[in-house]
């Protein structure tokens, strides 16, 4: 191996550690939220609200032509909302205006994230995957209040 190679190499090296570094740090110092595929646990039958502590809520969704169950979600403002998200039918996707959720909700399985509701407001979950002649109809709502 020449100087040129080892160079190369240690340049090479140094470029991985950093960009494993950034996703450490956005993971960690940024607390972005990598959307998660849940393998390990089974898909909710009913979709529901349900209240786990002060403040902390579980939405077990399910997504299906052409709608989300369950359509209407409300929680106090200041509430952390775990979603637990799947899918009846064909993919469907879900993202809810004006926070970073966006995810993949895909039959079998069980898609993640958490999001924090800080002000008050209605925040419409539109699905983001065409999935069918209904799509641009398929909607649902949080209203934090
Ligand atoms: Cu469901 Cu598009």
């Amino acid at each position: 191996m020449d100087r040129f190679e080892k160079r190369s190499l240690i340049a090479t090296l140094a470029v991985l550690f950093l960009f494993f570094g950034l996703v450490v740090y956005a993971a960690r110092g940024l607390n972005v939220e990598v959307p998660t595929c849940l393998t390990d646990v089974t898909p909710h039958e009913e979709g529901r609200l349900i209240e786990v502590g002060p403040g902390r809520y579980q939405l077990n969704m399910i997504a299906r032509m052409w709608n989300f169950e369950p359509f209407e979600v409300r929680v106090p403002t200041g509430s952390t909302v775990d979603i637990y998200l799947t899918s009846r039918d064909v993919v469907h996707g879900m993202h809810i205006d004006g926070t970073l959720v966006n995810i993949m909700a895909i039959p079998g399985t069980v898609s993640y994230a958490r999001v924090k509701f800080d002000k008050p407001g209605t925040y419409q979950i539109i699905c983001h995957e065409y999935c069918g002649t209904a799509h641009h109809t398929m909607a649902g709502k949080v209203i934090v209040e």
